[in-house]
């Protein structure tokens, strides 16, 4: 089987691209990235690297002769404060990208495309808990991109490309970009502890989010290669929340020495908090979450001090 997957240089999508190729098999795999917030040397051994962005359309001219089995569009970045930044870099980096890809895999004849979605495109609910039928009602630029892309794959699909979105919630573990100080709740706050010994939290203690360890995202997106016709959504998280307190106090007490914290205004777009209902894929493709959040930090914070 021969893949590409996008941003195979950043967190999840080496993540993905590592486990694609250690399955059984002659996999084979190809990945476009600008390296804007990966690195080189994420990209596993084995994986053809293709320097680039994945709106660029001379750069998925490269690939036309080409035949993908699948198409694993991880490549983006992954904030809701830097969209506000810049509206547009999001929209092409996000939204533009999933339609060059989508419009690749059309002509390129392959069948299967999965998409790093995501669940800001709820925005904030109450009651707080969300499952994929949820009104989407998007906070942030990004979210509104993401929401758009999937629109793309859900018409797309009806050529005859079976198409996957993702939603993921807030993905942690081991890999995770700790010099990235804008993306990534857990990443972020340890990095500080770590660095600085101090917290800047940006909004409330109160807010929360639902973790997602990534061996688990990575498992997802391997059930979802299965899916083979029509359009799907599926949020991938654990459906436990865990506030921001708590997250500071359990890097607090994982560490030997005194961490401070202080707290700040938000960011624009900032959801309070939701948690997802995960009962849809774990009915459609038997995916379970399978690393509870204590597990999880823990071994994102032995990795990090070891780092
Ligand atoms: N990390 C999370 O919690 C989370 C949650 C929901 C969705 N997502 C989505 O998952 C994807 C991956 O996130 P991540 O945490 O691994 O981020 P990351 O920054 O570690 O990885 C993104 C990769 O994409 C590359 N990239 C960005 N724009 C590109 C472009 N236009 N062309 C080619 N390469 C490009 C970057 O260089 C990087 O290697 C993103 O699309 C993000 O929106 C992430």
């Amino acid at each position: 089987m021969n893949y590409l997957i996008t941003g195979a240089a950043g967190f999840i999508g080496s993540a993905i691209a590592r486990q694609i190729l250690e399955r059984e098999g002659a996999n084979t795999c190809v990945t476009i990235d600008n390296l804007s917030t990966g690195l080189r040397e994420n990209i596993p051994d084995g994986c053809r690297f293709i320097y680039g962005n994945t709106y660029d359309k001379n750069v998925l001219k490269q690939l036309d002769d080409e035949h993908f089995d699948a198409i694993i569009h991880i490549a983006g970045q992954s904030s809701g404060e830097i969209s506000f930044d810049d509206p547009v870099y999001d929209l092409q980096t996000n939204t533009q990208s999933t339609i060059m890809l989508l419009k690749y895999a059309l002509r390129t004849r392959c069948k299967k495309f999965i998409y790093a979605s995501s669940m800001s495109v709820y925005g904030d609910h109450n009651p707080p808990i969300v499952d994929e039928n949820t009104e989407t009602v998007p906070k942030s630029f990004y979210a509104v991109g993401k929401l758009a892309s999937e629109n793309y794959m859900r018409i797309y699909s009806e050529y005859g490309i079976a198409c996957t979105a993702l939603r993921f919630f807030n993905v942690y573990g081991i890999g995770q970009n700790m010099a990235n100080l804008r993306q990534g709740m857990a990443s972020i706050f340890l990095a500080q502890a770590i660095k600085d010994r101090h917290i800047l939290v940006k909004g409330s203690k109160d807010r929360f989010r639902d973790f997602v360890y990534i061996d688990d995202v990575v498992n997802a997106v391997i059930k979802a290669l299965d899916r083979d016709s029509g359009f799907e959504v599926y949020n991938v998280c654990t459906g436990v929340p865990q506030t921001v307190e708590k997250v500071i106090e359990t890097i607090q007490s994982n560490l030997k020495y005194p961490v401070t914290v202080e707290y700040t205004k938000g960011t624009p777009g900032d959801q309070f908090g939701i948690y997802g209902n995960n009962s849809k894929i774990h009915s459609q493709l038997g995916w379970n979450p399978k690393v509870g959040f204590d597990d999880g930090i823990k071994k994102m914070i032995d990795w990090a001090l070891n780092n």
